[in-house]
């Protein structure tokens, strides 16, 4: 990956439109932002597995971490996108380096109508500013469906993802507990308007 200050790139849109971007630390070299298709399946499986352990490590205890884990190989991403899942990938140097799933909010629960399910980069990815064009085409992409308002949860504990929602402009809204086996932790609600 190379470095540099802050130069033009070109990114595809979730609609397919070329648009110019502009880069943090990464330079020449194409970021796209777009929807995943089923053969994105095991690409998207080997970003969650990384992202997941180095998030969750010390948080999630360490054999339901596994088992989370484990559940999500390639063929149930594939599963999920072949049943017409929204989920947008990141790619960066012709690879998969981070994605997003999200919808109609699970709890129906106005004035939020999005959700966004899942947010990952891989782990050296983090801090180049692919979250936030994860999440700003994620949003695009509900608003322009007439879902407004978005909500996210996120681990009380994972301090990374929370600064991350408040810094994006999200404001905490609701509060709920997660069995992990014998063991409890808070989840946090981000909300967007
Ligand atoms: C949380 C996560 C999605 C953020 O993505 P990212 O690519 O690392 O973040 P970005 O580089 O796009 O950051 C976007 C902005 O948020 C800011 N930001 C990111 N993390 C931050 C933090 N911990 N505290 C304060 N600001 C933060 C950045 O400075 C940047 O600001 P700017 O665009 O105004 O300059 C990513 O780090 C990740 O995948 N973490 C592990 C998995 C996880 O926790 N996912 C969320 C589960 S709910």
């Amino acid at each position: 990956m190379a470095g540099g200050a802050r130069p033009g790139v070109a990114c595809e849109g979730l609609y397919g439109r070329r648009v110019p971007v502009q880069t943090r630390r990464v330079t020449q070299a194409a970021i796209t932002v777009r929807l995943a298709r089923p053969r994105d399946a095991e690409a998207i499986a080997v970003v969650h597995d990384a992202a997941w352990r180095e998030a969750y490590r010390g948080i999630i205890p360490g054999r339901e971490l596994e088992q989370m884990v484990q559940r999500r190989g390639p063929s149930w991403w594939r599963t999920v996108l072949e049943r017409g899942g929204r989920i947008a990938v990141l790619d960066f140097d012709d690879a998969v380096r981070g994605y997003i799933s999200y919808g109609r909010n699970r709890l129906t629960v106005s004035p939020y109508r999005g959700e966004i399910f899942e947010l990952y980069v891989a782990p050296e990815c983090q801090g180049l500013g692919f979250g936030r064009r994860l999440f700003t085409a994620a949003r695009r992409d509900l608003s322009g469906n007439r879902i407004p308002g978005l909500l996210v949860w996120a681990l009380a504990d994972n301090d990374r993802a929370c600064q991350f929602y408040r810094h994006l402009g999200g404001i905490k809204v609701r509060e709920r507990e997660e069995h992990f086996g014998a063991e409890v932790r808070a989840r946090h609600a981000f909300g967007w308007v």
